[in-house]
């Protein structure tokens, strides 16, 4: 079984090598970190996020990773997730819990995975605020909203696939439109 403990006793090369793959070392990974309904959940990201990046010709194995590590810190307590914004990204430190996570994240997957690929990050950091129009932070904002288990049955995801851009936008301004209604 590969936890964090055991992670951090390999070298550099090793675990640049544990992520060159998407195969169960790094699922083991994840789900020694992670509840169990919360992996799977990031397993089903993974794989709609990498059907996405195969028809939009963009690396799958990067949709993979970004899919599979997307909600990695979101078991953190709130001071966990501050402890890592206070220190690299002070600003975000007044946004609203429940979006914490995806922030943190970026941080927790350099500091304790030690990977660092600009894409794939980039994808995490903004999976809740849909703020980047990279193809692929785009991908895994739409996958995490329409990934099987959540069980939103309408035709946003074969959009996607014809036309990223459009489906993100309504995807978008439905979010905003849900957070108003919450908000009355
Ligand atoms: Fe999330
Ligand atoms: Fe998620």
């Amino acid at each position: 079984m590969l936890t964090i403990d055991n992670f951090h006793k390999l070298t550099k090369k090793e675990k640049k090598e544990i992520f060159k793959h998407h195969d169960e070392t790094i699922e083991k990974l994840v789900a020694s970190l992670i509840s169990h309904k919360r992996f799977e959940h990031s397993l089903n990201v993974a794989k709609v996020a990498m059907s996405l990046a195969k028809k939009h010709h963009l690396d799958v194995h990067r949709a993979y990773l970004a899919g599979i590590l997307h909600d990695i810190t979101k078991d953190l307590s709130y001071d966990e997730h501050l402890s890592y914004l206070k220190y690299y990204d002070p600003d975000k430190c007044e946004k609203p819990r429940p979006i914490l996570h995806s922030y943190s994240a970026k941080y927790f997957i350099k500091e304790k995975f030690n990977y660092y690929d600009k894409e794939v990050l980039n994808a995490v950091y903004h999976h809740t605020d849909g703020k980047s129009k990279a193809k692929l932070a785009m991908i895994i904002y739409i996958a995490d909203k329409r990934e099987p288990l959540r069980k939103l049955d309408d035709n946003l995801l074969e959009l996607a696939y014809d036309d990223l851009y459009k489906a993100f936008a309504l995807l978008k301004e439905d979010v905003k439109e849900f957070v108003k209604s919450k908000n009355g």
